[in-house]
């Protein structure tokens, strides 16, 4: 790949951490690198390569016409506001957030799915939240050859997932609560530690809250299948690092578990743990720092014939973002479509 030169807006927060960490993993040779934030990080120094970089703050005027590579990795106000500009400057930008998930102008893109989506993007390629990815990842490779129908999941979702603050608030509050204190951080809708809390974002349409309707939103897209019915039910959990999920899945076609089981683990991305003689299964323990969608306990469903029904772990701040990011960019590299 050739040396782009990369602006990380969110380049002092967990995901921003996580790809500089995998630009280093996998060597990724880099020309000039940016990291932009908040007034609260500006002046923080962060150490690349050995060379010492200083955090900016973000304003309109930081995105430049030589920036190859804008990564928004911050939220959703702040993406709303800079893509434009950053793409406007002829950056190709990928943005982290929700804000332009539905926006049917720009792709949503996970490379092992569609990565021929990234051929229409107008500047701006969006990255699908943390529980969409491994889900689809799992079913897709089924859904090639005998499309899906509706799917039933249950989430179990790591603090990490909500950013660097409510990390920090998962552990002050286990603290406390070991010494026999109540101390909610705040971070979640309750107290999380030792906890399991069944709202991840704020409630939206039929009870279901935002982060359930973008699995079902962002499951259609990614796999062009807008029929799709999704149904999620998104906690979160005592856990720092790694989500998991039980899935169900029905098929246009009833499901030989057998072929199933071919299917995933001969997918791009997707690792069979499945050894239930042996009690082998994934756990979020399993894939923390990890780039691997991990999955076991598939099995038929027993209340209706056809469907199946596995239970799947990711690192969130991993393939979950920062490393799907970085495969997007590679991806978009090997055909040509970033401006130098
Ligand atoms: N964590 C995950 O598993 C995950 C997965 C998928 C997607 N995402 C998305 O990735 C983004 C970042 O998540 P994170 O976990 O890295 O969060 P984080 O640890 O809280 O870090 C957020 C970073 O963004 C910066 N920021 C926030 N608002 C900004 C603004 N208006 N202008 C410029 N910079 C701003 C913060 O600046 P300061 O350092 O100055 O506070 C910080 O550096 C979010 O949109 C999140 O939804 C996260």
């Amino acid at each position: 790949m050739d040396a782009y030169n990369i602006t990380v807006v969110g380049g002092a927060g967990l995901v921003g951490g996580e790809f500089l960490k995998l630009l280093d993993e996998r060597a990724v040779p880099v020309g000039r690198l940016r990291l932009l934030a908040t007034k609260r990080s500006a002046g923080k120094v962060i150490e690349f390569r050995g060379n010492k970089i200083t955090v900016e703050e973000t304003t309109p005027e930081s995105f430049t016409a030589d920036d190859h590579i804008v990564f928004l990795s911050a939220s959703g106000a702040a993406s709303k506001q800079y893509a434009p500009i950053a793409a406007g400057r002829g950056s190709f930008v990928v943005d982290d957030s929700s804000a332009y998930r539905n926006d049917p102008e720009v792709p949503l893109v996970i490379p092992e799915i569609n990565a021929q989506d990234l051929e229409w993007h107008k500047g701006i390629v969006s990255q699908p939240n943390c529980t969409t990815t491994p889900m689809v990842m799992a079913l897709n490779p089924i859904h090639k050859v005998n499309p899906l129908k509706r799917v039933i999941v249950s989430t179990y979702q790591a603090v990490a997932g909500a950013g660097s603050a409510a990390v920090s608030g998962l552990e002050s509050e286990t603290r406390a609560a070991l010494e026999g204190r109540h101390e909610p951080s705040g971070t979640q809708k309750r107290e999380i530690a030792f906890n399991a809390v069944p709202q991840v974002d704020l409630f939206a349409e039929d009870d279901y809250t935002k982060e359930e309707i973008k699995m079902a939103n962002e499951t259609r897209k990614i796999l062009h299948a807008p029929d799709v019915g999704v149904s999620a039910t998104c906690v979160r959990v005592a856990t720092f690092f790694g989500h998991a999920m039980s899935v169900w899945a029905e098929f246009e076609r009833p499901v030989d578990i057998a072929e199933a089981r071919e299917l995933m683990s001969g997918a791009p991305g997707i690792t069979m743990m499945d050894d239930p003689a042996n009690e082998v299964y994934p756990t979020p323990m399993d894939v923390v720092g990890t780039d691997k969608v991990l999955v076991g306990r598939l099995r038929p469903d027993t209340s209706k014939a056809g469907g199946i029904t596995f239970w799947t772990v990711t690192d969130s701040i991993r393939k979950g973002a920062a490393t799907n990011v970085l495969d997007v960019i590679t991806e978009a590299a090997k055909r040509g479509l970033i401006r130098r």
